[in-house]
C-alpha cells in the first residue's frame, strides 16, 4: 500500500502518520523529518535545506524527488509506504506516480486530513518536537509527562525555527499556493478521501483507518 497524507502545516500529519503506519506496518516517510535529520550532520543536502526552511520554502524539487526515490528503494519501503509531507506539488506527485509505475505500484489512497486555520496557528505555534525521534507534541493539547522531555526516547524536546508565526504564515501561504492544488489532482484519479482532524489524536487515527479499511481489506491484512 502507498499512501499518502495530505494538509496543511500542523494539520497532523505527523501525528497521524507514525501511529498509522505502525498500526498497518507501513514505513512512515517524512520528507520533512529527512531534511531536519541531515541537518545534524555536516551534509550538503542538510545545508541546502536549512537555507529554504527557514524562510518557509520549499526545497527544490530535484533535490527532494532525488533522497525521496532513494529512500523508497529500501527494502523497508517495499511493502509499503505512507508519504507525510510529500508529494507538495504538481511535479513532485508526477514524479512520484512515474517512479511507482516503472516499480508496478501507484498510489493506493490519499488521506487529506483537513483542519482550519484558526487551529493550525494554535497547533504550530504550541508544538515541540523531539530531537532524537522527532515526535510531535503540543505544550497544551499533547504535554510529555515530563516537561521537555520525549515520553518515547527520553530526548531533548525543542521548538522547531519554522514554527516562529512569521514563518508559520509563510509556510501556510505556499501550501495554499501549491500544495492544496493535489487536492484536485487526486481527487481527479480517485484517490482523496477527507477525513475532519479536529477531536482529539485517537478520534482522528480511527477515522484514518476507517477511511483505509476498503484498502487494507483488498490487500489482505487487517
Ligand atoms: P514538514 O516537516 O513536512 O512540515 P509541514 O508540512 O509544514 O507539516 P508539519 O510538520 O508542520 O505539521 P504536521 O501536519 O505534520 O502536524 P503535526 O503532526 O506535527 O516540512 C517542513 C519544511 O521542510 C517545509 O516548509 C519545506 O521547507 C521542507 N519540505 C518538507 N517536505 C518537502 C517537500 N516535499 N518538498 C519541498 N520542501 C519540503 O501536528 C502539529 C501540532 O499539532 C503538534 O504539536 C501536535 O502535537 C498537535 N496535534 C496533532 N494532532 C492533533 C489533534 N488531533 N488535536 C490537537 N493537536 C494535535
Amino acid at each position: 500500500m502507498y499512501i499518502v497524507f495530505l494538509g496543511a502545516p500542523g494539520a497532523g500529519k505527523g501525528t497521524q502518520a507514525s501511529r498509522v503506519a505502525e498500526t498497518l506496518k507501513l514505513a512512515h516517510l517524512a520528507t520533512g523529518d529527512l531534511f531536519r535529520q541531515a541537518q545534524d550532520g555536516e551534509s550538503e543536502l542538510g545545508r541546502q535545506a536549512k537555507f529554504y526552511m527557514e524562510k518557509g520554502q520549499l526545497v527544490p524539487d530535484e533535490i527532494t524527488i532525488r533522497m525521496v526515490l532513494e529512500r523508497i528503494s529500501a527494502p523497508d519501503c517495499q511493502s509499503g509506504v505512507i508519504f507525510d509531507g510529500f508529494p507538495r506539488n504538481l511535479k513532485q506527485a508526477e514524479a512520484l506516480d512515474k517512479a511507482l509505475l516503472e516499480l508496478g505500484k501507484a498510489v493506493d489512497k490519499v488521506i487529506y486530513i483537513k483542519v482550519s486555520e484558526k487551529e493550525l496557528l494554535e497547533r504550530l505555534s504550541g508544538r515541540r518536537i523531539c530531537r532524537q525521534c522527532q515526535t510531535p507534541f503540543h505544550i497544551l493539547n499533547s504535554s510529555p509527562k515530563i516537561m521537555g522531555k520525549c515520553d518515547q526516547c527520553g530526548g531533548e524536546l525543542y521548538q522547531r525555527p519554522d514554527d516562529a508565526v512569521a514563518v508559520i504564515k509563510k509556510r501556510l501561504k505556499v501550501y495554499f499556493a501549491e500544495t492544496a492544488l493535489l487536492i484536485d489532482y487526486y481527487t481527479r484519479a480517485g484517490k482523496l478521501v477527507e477525513v475532519d482532524g479536529v477531536g482529539d489524536v485517537a478520534t482522528v487515527k480511527k477515522r484514518i483507518i476507517k477511511a483505509l479499511s476498503g484498502e487494507f481489506a483488498s490487500s489482505g491484512r487487517r
